[in-house]
């Protein structure tokens, strides 16, 4: 399991995350989401919600970030931070917990918000008994 990530890490996390929100494309729900991740080589990626006319093909921050990390040549996710701009904080949607799982089963999942309220689980806790690569092994 990664280890917690120091609290100057996890600063810089949510520094990122709501940065990311600042660039979400959010037309239609208004709902603007930055998320933050942190990979095992310790450089963090970050992403915002892209939604789509065709509301089905809406992308999450959290999905965004970790495309990026992917295509960058990462393969192992420690940590998540999401923000959104709410007073209490949003945890991933179920579709990113299983896109989570593929590179961080154990990953550290923050939620945070504009309130004081914030959310810490691993994804094991989030998503149990996940489908992953290794029923695939
Ligand atoms: N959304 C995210 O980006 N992350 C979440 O954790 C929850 C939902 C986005 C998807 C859509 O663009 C908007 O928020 C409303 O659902």
């Amino acid at each position: 399991m990664p280890s917690t990530p120091p609290t100057s890490t996890l600063r810089d996390l949510e520094t990122a995350a709501r940065a990311a929100a600042q660039t979400a494309y959010a037309p239609y729900s208004q709902f603007r989401v930055g998320a933050a991740v942190l990979t095992s080589s310790g450089k963090i990626f970050r992403g915002c919600n892209v939604e789509n006319a065709s509301y089905g093909l809406c992308n999450c921050a959290e999905r965004t970030a970790i495309f990026t990390a992917a295509a960058e040549g990462e393969r192992e996710i420690d940590a998540v931070v999401v923000y959104t701009p709410t007073a209490t904080p949003t945890s991933p949607c179920g579709a990113c917990r299983q896109v989570i799982n593929e590179f961080g089963p154990d990953a550290f999942v923050v939620s945070i918000c504009d309130g004081s309220e914030r959310i810490e689980k691993r994804l094991s806790a989030l998503l149990p008994d996940a489908f992953g690569p290794k029923n695939l092994a």
